[in-house]
């Protein structure tokens, strides 16, 4: 196995929702079918340790999102599709990495320092508290998890730019201190792929509670966009597109030509019934495929599994030889 052209992860807490496909899972169910290049995509189990300490909610986050990503059309057979918690060799040199990286590049990761700053607003003496080493040291394991497979290009939110900038850091200290082995990674930031608004107007996610999940029934799908907050225009009142949430959802999802057709009907006056009405056909146009796939997939988890362990068998091609020549260099060998 080739190291990693494109890596990304998934970290699995909650489940899968409409800003997720449109933000991460359908520009790599793309470029997964890529033959020129060799994606890695994979389940970070092991970073959802920090976000909830829920052992039935983690599995069944990972069971969901992986459904998910096959029933969207992943080539799991073109790329490298794997859990975090399948590659021992991640935890592995997750250590070795975290003997060389300086604590005050870690005091300055936005995650850390908002939780600290929090605890200072509520007027705590100390604080760090209730703050896990595992919340603190989280770009750590992910600087293990793109420098693992060596990898080129890192799509990522923009949310995650700075942890791209510590990977780079650290690789370039271990490759100062014992030996050019790891590639500096690029972060990638599709600035096509779109950002959805949630229910209440603000970013899509699962820490507001306003998503819409991908594989709800259809009749729940319709309910949630029913429930899409607007303003009190009524029926006949042009409406303004650029502001408002259900367009820029079917913006998401649609063509450039029936894009321009709906702008037309806002500029016309369309009822808001009629323009979540029209939203909710779109979309569920789109998602019914797929979801009869998810509920398929969700019922047989042990194929799910297979695939997985399949996937962690071509990484392991890649990370158990690179692993070992790590533990050479830093002098963790036989003594013979
Ligand atoms: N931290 C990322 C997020 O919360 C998920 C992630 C874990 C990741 N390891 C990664 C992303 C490695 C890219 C590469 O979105």
């Amino acid at each position: 196995m080739k190291n990693a052209d494109y890596l990304t992860g998934i970290t699995t807490s909650g489940t899968p929702h409409l800003g997720n496909y449109v933000g991460a899972i359908r520009p790599a169910v793309e470029s997964s079918k890529n033959k020129d290049l060799v994606s890695y995509y994979f389940l970070a189990d092991y970073h959802s340790l920090i976000k909830n300490h829920d052992p039935k909610l983690r599995k069944q986050s990972a069971l969901e999102i992986a459904a998910a990503w096959i029933a969207l059309g992943l080539d799991y057979d073109n790329c490298v599709f794997y859990r975090q918690s399948d590659i021992p060799e991640i935890p592995e040199l997750t250590w070795i990495l975290t003997s060389l990286t300086a604590k005050g590049l870690m005091n300055r990761a936005h995650a850390y320092k908002a939780s600290a700053a929090e605890n200072i607003d509520k007027g705590y003496k100390d604080q760090d508290k209730g703050i896990t080493m595992g919340l603190f040291s989280y770009p750590v394991l992910m600087a293990a998890d793109i420098l693992m497979f060596n990898a080129r290009k890192v799509p990522v939110g923009k949310d995650q730019v700075q942890h791209l900038e510590m990977t780079r850091d650290i690789a370039a200290r271990f490759n100062h201190i014992y030996k050019k082995l790891f590639i500096l990674p690029e972060v990638v930031i599709d600035e096509t792929s779109a950002v959805l608004s949630g229910l209440d107007g603000r970013k899509m996610s699962k820490s507001y509670n306003n998503y819409i999940p991908l594989f709800d029934t259809e009749k729940r799908l319709r309910k949630l966009i029913m429930k899409i907050k607007t303003n009190s225009l009524g029926p006949d009142e042009p409406k303004d597109p650029d502001t408002c949430t259900i367009f820029s959802t079917f913006k998401a999802f649609a063509s450039e030509s029936e894009t321009k057709y709906f702008e037309k009907q806002y500029r016309n006056g369309i009822a808001w019934g009629t323009a979540k009405q029209t939203l909710f056909e779109y979309v569920n146009e789109i998602l019914n495929e797929p979801r009869k796939n998810y509920q398929e997939l969700i019922k047989t988890p042990s194929d799910i599994d297979e695939i997985l362990k399949q996937g962690a068998v071509k990484a392991r091609e890649f990370s158990v030889p690179f692993l070992d020549k790590i533990r050479k260099t830093i002098g963790i060998q036989t003594l013979g």
